[in-house]
């Protein structure tokens, strides 16, 4: 049976089957080519920013409609463009009215240079917000309370990130968007903080959300530790996939990248945050023997890997 087919820009293409507009497009034309901010690779598509409309019609050059692509079914003989002048100035103003609620700290901020708010305000073509000042959000207070989760929602953009990361991601609904509207923001548990809410610091809700506004104590987000170390996590059979994060041979931070079979972009409390020992002067480096009860370092000798057979 011969497969369905939409057209992008006027030209064809097969429909794989339970294809998004978005998952459509990025399969032709790869993952940045229509900007996103509440799309994560490892969440169910939810339809909060807009920032992924296109135009879509039902003839070729016909009249076209936006839609969300990231929560859209393609339809089939649909003609999808991506890039009209329309939706590039739709996408504009949409982030043009988040930026308007935003503090721009960018030089001082923890994610600078590694945060999807900048890249798709500059991505949209941002160089100024028309927008005067209004009423806003950004007298917000940190949040230190927890040994591990940090939270600064005056840099929060809704797109619930967060939420879905706690419920689909680690199954444990701490995080939830209370009020509505211009209210709208996100609490802990029963509105309290990290420390006091049913946190598990498996740190999900921080790798998820786009900016600064959920983070840890380690900043993993940062790029200042620069060298990148793809490894496998020691703790349990699982075998999570890690990217560690050092600096001067220490860890610094560690992130669960998204393409991992064995876990895609997701690792429990341990793998995420449990490494300060890695770095203890005591730590192990070389084996031990034992001599009449006493277990004896031996220097010169390393560490011995047995590679399975076959
Ligand atoms: S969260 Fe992103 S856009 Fe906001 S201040 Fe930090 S770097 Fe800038
Ligand atoms: S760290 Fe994990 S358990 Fe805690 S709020 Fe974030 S996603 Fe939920
Ligand atoms: S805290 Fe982060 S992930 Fe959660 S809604 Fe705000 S910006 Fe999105
Ligand atoms: S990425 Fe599609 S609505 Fe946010």
């Amino acid at each position: 049976m011969s497969k369905s087919i939409a057209y992008i820009d006027n030209k064809p293409y097969e429909i794989e089957q339970g294809d998004t507009i978005l998952t459509f497009i990025k399969r032709q034309f790869g993952n940045d080519y229509v900007p996103t901010l509440c799309d994560a690779p490892n969440l169910d598509p939810f339809g909060a920013c807009r920032v992924c409309s296109v135009d879509v019609a039902l003839a070729e050059n016909g009249k076209t409609k936006a839609v969300a692509s990231c929560h859209t079914p393609v339809a089939p003989n649909s003609y999808i463009y991506p890039h009209t002048d329309n939706i590039e100035r739709l996408r504009k103003n949409i982030v043009e009215l988040v930026l308007t609620d935003h503090p721009l700290d960018c030089l001082t901020c923890e994610v600078n240079n590694n945060c999807e708010l900048q890249t798709v305000a500059a991505k949209v073509g941002i160089r100024e917000v028309r927008y005067p000042e209004g009423k806003n959000h950004l007298d917000r207070k940190k949040d230190l309370s927890h040994a591990y989760m940090t939270s600064d929602f005056s840099k929060c953009i809704n797109c619930s990130r967060c939420v879905r990361a706690c419920d689909e991601v680690q199954g444990e609904f701490v995080l939830s968007m209370a009020g509505r509207g211009f209210d709208a923001h996100i609490i802990k548990s029963l509105n309290t903080t990290f420390e006091n809410s049913d946190c598990v610091s498996c740190g999900a809700c921080a790798q998820a959300c786009p900016t600064n506004a959920i983070s840890d104590i380690f900043e993993s987000k940062s790029i200042a530790h620069v060298k990148k170390t793809r490894t496998v996590c020691t703790y349990c059979g699982v075998g999570c996939n890690l990217e560690v994060a050092t600096l001067n041979g220490k860890v610094k931070s560690i992130q669960a990248p998204y393409e991992a079979e064995a876990n895609g972009g997701h690792t429990c409390l341990k793998g995420r945050f449990a490494f300060s020992f890695y770095n203890h002067p005591e730590r192990l480096k070389t084996p031990l023997i034992k001599k009449t009860d006493t277990l004896l370092k031996q220097p010169g000798m390393k560490p011995m890997i047995i590679l399975p057979q076959n």
